[in-house]
């Protein structure tokens, strides 16, 4: 099939990308078509490799007010809501909600998806289910799996076997919970048993790290120093590390030697942490993210994603990154024209160095031909007009479609 006239990734000029046998075979500005080849105008629109949610947690998503609303917004209430809506869970549940969820997510351009999947539950039925569901939907969606502690390692009774549980049973990637642990001394014990657990099992890291304001919250630093001393480098995330917001400069300013030398990766969450930080301050009131400006600056890798949907700790959310980074630009100030017109790395390029997707992901000859086609001629456009992915093509099979956006003023 060949697809005429596509603006990949903002380029000033249209190109023609022939996919053969589910992959990219040709990329050129003008390619003539084969006898019987099928043919398709994008008329000069968008193409992007497909968006990639880098931090959600699926088990949980589409729960909110069920059985109780979080009325304080808390992320502690939350946690508090969630432990009630465990009671409820069955894996027909979570079947019904994820592959709500991954719809949603399809609609919108999403083919890969990082989930943490809660494991703090004696049965691990989250886990069990989603490791299943992994193998269902992976067709349509590249799903990752966290073991994630929400209730600590240490502080949840039987929390390390129910993890390393977890990750022998197929989790991909190890998670912790750091500041949630009851002291500072099982916040540090958690993180090494975690990245302990990612060497004995080959798994990838991802630490909810220092979701929380309290400047004395350093469990970044112990992240960093890990990653760095078991050579586990880029394997390793730190989410959230909104902390890092309260943090005074001179202390950042000797930490960031060591998140570059460490290589670990960032993700930030701006919808859910703009929400969920800043509630015990009155005035004036911190925004709760993360320095992604300056991390970004030092050549540190930080990808943007939604954290929830529709859950105890997020009362909103539709699958849709745009929102993700709409808000992002905004919260952390980043909003000089390249700034925004290359916002899109945030949920492509730079959360596929997160997910360690290799040297497959992207556009190019040779690579599965996974894209996507907006209603707009780049990315700037794109974001301020909220423009539709008109669609999303995954191994040249067609995934998900949207018409263009249409209405009008009547004067
Ligand atoms: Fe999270």
């Amino acid at each position: 099939m060949l697809f005429q006239n596509a603006r990949i990734e903002n380029a000033g000029t249209c190109s023609d990308i022939r996919v053969l046998d589910g992959r990219f075979q040709a990329i050129a500005p003008h390619l003539d078509p084969l006898p019987g080849e099928e043919t398709e105008d994008l008329g000069g629109k968008l193409v992007l490799p497909p968006f990639i949610e880098s931090h959600v947690h699926l088990d949980t998503c589409l729960t909110a007010g069920d059985p109780v609303w979080n009325m304080s917004g808390t992320l502690f209430e939350g946690i508090e809501c969630w432990a009630k809506r465990k009671d409820k869970l069955s894996a027909q549940d979570i079947r019904d909600r994820v592959n709500r969820a991954v719809r949603m997510y399809a609609k919108n351009g999403v083919q890969h998806i990082r989930s943490h999947v809660d494991v703090t539950d004696p049965k691990l039925t989250a886990m069990e289910t989603m490791l299943q569901l992994r193998e269902e939907l992976r067709d349509v969606m590249d799903i990752q799996i966290v073991a994630f502690p929400q209730e600590g390692i240490l502080s949840y009774p039987n929390g390390k076997q129910l993890l390393e549980d977890a990750v022998r049973m197929g989790a991909d990637c190890v998670g912790a919970i750091p500041h949630f642990e009851f002291t500072r001394e099982y916040s540090v014990e958690s993180l090494n048993f975690a990245m302990d657990l990612a060497v004995k099992y080959d798994r990838l890291v991802d630490v909810h790290c220092d979701e929380i304001d309290d400047e004395a919250s350093r469990g970044l630093e112990t992240v960093a120093a890990r990653a760095l001393e078991l050579g586990l480098r880029d394997r390793v995330t730190a989410s959230h590390t909104t902390a890092m917001g309260s943090y005074n400069n001179a202390y950042v300013l000797r930490l960031m030697r060591l998140l570059k030398m460490s290589g670990i990766n960032f993700v930030s969450n701006p919808l859910v942490n703009t929400h969920l930080q800043g509630r015990a301050d009155t005035y004036p009131k911190r925004r709760g993210v993360t320095r992604v400006k300056e991390l970004t600056a030092e050549g540190i890798n930080v990808s943007f994603g939604h954290d929830d949907i529709f859950d105890p700790w997020y009362p909103m959310g539709n699958g849709s990154l745009r929102d993700v980074v709409f808000l992002g630009l905004h919260v952390t100030q980043m909003m000089g024209y390249e700034d925004i017109v290359n916002a899109y790395r945030f949920i492509t390029h730079n959360a596929a160095r997160t997910l360690h997707l290799g040297d497959g992901y992207g556009i190019g000859e040779g690579k599965s031909a996974d894209f996507i086609v907006l209603d707009a001629e780049n990315y700037y456009d794109a974001l301020v007009q909220d423009a539709p992915v008109l669609a999303s093509w995954k191994a040249g099979r067609k995934l998900a479609q949207s018409a263009p956006a249409s209405g009008e003023a009547l004067f």
